[in-house]
């Protein structure tokens, strides 16, 4: 049993300059084998609508399919924070929206934390979240599920202009009593400004070294895809690949007849088989 990561772990790590492991996990075996390898914090993302149900965007993610998944990561998960992301539309409607969608997270699925895109525009969200409980980690630069508002998914802070802006919902959201903040696709120097800034932990996706912590999409990291790969990704492994070839080696086998083989074959012993063949004889259908 390993001890349990909690939003104040987070905070202490950060104190003492200790480096933040963040990974999306999508179900149990995944969870379980992440949280064994000594992951601080699992996050249940939306990315899931595009990496497991094959969509474009995040944007066609529902409350119920985070709910479903953060369900079996926790399941798998021993020790690790379990972060779920707040789905597209599901907390802006009004606070009682976004309370009821958090509460259906944590109650139905077992996160411990939810995630929410956004900048000073959602510090009242957060702070009503906050006080009533639920611990909120923000996520700013590019947000996946303004996708359509923002023309793509495109690097953030480039202008300074946009910057000071990054900057300032950082504060604003650290000030609303977010616990961490998501830096995706900033420039690293600015990451590093923002993570200078806050008291509460960054986790960077492409924001370069300076943050307090890294997050990647699972399914990028082990290379479990054969689409597109974003720049920040570093594949620590390529399961695509291994997936193809064993895939290829057992169509093979099947076809040409050498699987299975005897070691995946259970037989009767010769008394049981000549007792059978006896007691069928003379059926129609009598294995001889
Ligand atoms: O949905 C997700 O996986 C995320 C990470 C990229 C931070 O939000």
């Amino acid at each position: 049993m390993r001890k349990k990561v909690t939003v104040r772990t987070l905070l202490n790590m950060k104190k003492s300059g200790e480096r933040i492991a963040m990974m999306t996990a999508y179900d149990f075996p995944t969870a379980n084998l992440l949280s064994d390898a000594g992951l601080h914090v699992l996050l249940i993302g939306d990315s899931l609508g595009m990496v497991v149900q094959g969509h474009d965007t995040t944007v066609p993610v529902t409350v119920d399919h985070m709910v479903y998944h953060t369900n079996m990561v926790s399941r798998g998960a021993d020790g690790p924070l379990i972060v779920t992301d707040l789905p597209f539309m599901s907390y802006h409607a009004s606070l009682e929206v976004a309370m009821r969608n958090a509460a259906r997270i944590m109650q139905e699925g077992g996160a411990h934390a939810v995630k929410l895109e956004g900048g000073r525009e959602m510090a009242t969200t957060v702070s009503h979240l906050v006080d009533a409980g639920v611990p909120v980690m923000a996520h700013i630069g590019l947000t996946p599920q303004s996708v359509h508002a923002l023309g793509g998914f495109a690097l953030q802070g480039k202008t300074l202009e946009s910057a000071q802006r990054i900057l300032d919902d950082a504060l604003a959201l650290e000030a609303a009593g977010a616990f961490a903040i998501v830096l995706e696709a900033v420039p690293a120097q600015l990451a590093a400004l923002v993570t200078q800034r806050l008291t509460i932990p960054t986790i960077g996706i492409g924001a370069g070294p300076g943050c307090d912590g890294q997050v990647l999409v699972f399914h990028d990291f082990i290379g479990y895809t054969s689409g597109y790969i974003p720049k920040h990704n570093k594949r620590f492994a390529d399961l695509a690949d291994m997936i193809q070839g064993a895939a290829k080696a057992y169509v093979e086998e099947v076809t040409n007849g050498t699987f299975p083989e005897d070691a995946q074959t259970v037989r009767l012993d010769a008394d049981a088989w000549d007792a059978l063949s006896l007691q069928l004889k003379g059926e129609p259908d009598a294995a001889n």
